[in-house]
């Protein structure tokens, strides 16, 4: 069944929001959890994660940032087009609960992942402080949706444009420095980001969940492309996690395994970006 594209916009250059028709999927979705798509029969699969669903509506929206192929070709397509397929929910959903504070960090790409989370965190009773980073002030998204399920909102960019003028992972320092009483830390965002946070909650002792991106294929549990190590032992993301607790993480492996295919990708994308060229994608 082809899944129509009911709207489509670009965030900020290179990151685009856009809302899927797929019924099944938004009554089932749960924060915390992705979907894998296929834009045709011929097309690679990709993992997104669910960044926010509808179930009366029946609509599910993804947010990506072009990357390599797929997603350059996702987003040239329109309004009113249709992705082949479009699998979900997956993954085990956020275990969320009442805690009392909970920190809520995003970096890049990352918030968009993170606003479900903050929003089901919220519904769930919690005092919610988010941190958003971006490398510069024209790069952050969902700022404003952020701050409307958010009852502190902290931004950071790299370059000093807006907000903090270094890393999210900063703010989450100064504010366990004061001392206050934090139940748990989510962070979602790139591997470094994410080991890096890892490194700055540990002697705290604040649980700090990170949500990871290994490479998936069937997302099923069965092809072990997402395989992770967590505590010394195998994981594959795809059905234990994407959450795992970041004390335990080894977050060199997961960057290692991410960069396996590099040629191939690139490869792939300089072909794509041929065949477009000469006219066979919509982007002309
Ligand atoms: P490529 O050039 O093929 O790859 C670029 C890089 O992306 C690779 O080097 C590799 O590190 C990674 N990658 C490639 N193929 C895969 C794959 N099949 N699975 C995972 N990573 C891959 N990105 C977003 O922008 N928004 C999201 O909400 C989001 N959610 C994700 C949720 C999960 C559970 C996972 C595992 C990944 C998520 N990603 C998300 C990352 C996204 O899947 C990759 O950026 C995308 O697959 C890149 O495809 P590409 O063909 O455009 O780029
Ligand atoms: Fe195949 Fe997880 S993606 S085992
Ligand atoms: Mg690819």
């Amino acid at each position: 069944m082809p899944y129509r594209i009911l709207e489509k916009r670009e965030l900020v250059p290179n990151t685009y929001l856009m809302k899927i028709e797929a019924q099944d999927v938004a009554k089932a979705a749960k924060a915390g959890q992705f979907i894998i798509l296929r834009i045709d029969e011929r097309g690679e699969r990709i993992p997104l994660t669910i960044a926010d669903y509808d179930p009366n509506e029946g609509h599910v929206t993804i947010i990506f940032q072009i990357m390599g192929k797929t997603t350059k070709q996702l987003s040239k397509m329109s309004e009113g087009d249709s992705i082949e397929d479009f699998a979900g929910p997956l993954g085990t959903p956020s275990d969320i609960e009442k805690l009392g504070t909970v920190i809520l960090v995003g970096g890049g790409v990352g918030i968009a992942p993170i606003y479900p989370q903050a929003r089901a965190y919220r519904e769930a009773g919690n005092y919610v402080i988010s941190i958003i980073g971006a490398r510069s002030a024209d790069l952050l998204i969902l700022e404003d949706e952020m701050a409307a399920v958010s009852d502190e909102l902290y931004v950071a960019t790299d370059d000093g444009s807006k907000g903090h003028h270094g890393f999210v992972t900063d703010i989450v320092k100064e504010i366990l420095d004061s001392g206050r009483d934090i139940a748990r830390i989510v962070v979602i965002g790139p591997p470094i980001m994410m080991k890096v946070a890892a490194g700055v909650t540990k002697p705290y002792g604040v649980e700090t969940i990170v949500s990871l991106n290994p490479i998936m294929i069937d997302g099923t549990g069965m092809c072990g492309g997402c395989r992770v190590s967590v505590g010394g032992e195998a994981k594959f993301a795809c059905i234990d996690g994407p959450e795992f607790d970041a004390s335990k993480v080894d977050f060199d492996l997961l960057m290692s395994r991410l960069s396996l295919y590099h040629s191939e990708e690139k490869k792939s994308a300089e072909e794509y970006e041929h065949r477009c060229c000469e006219g066979e994608c919509k982007c002309r």
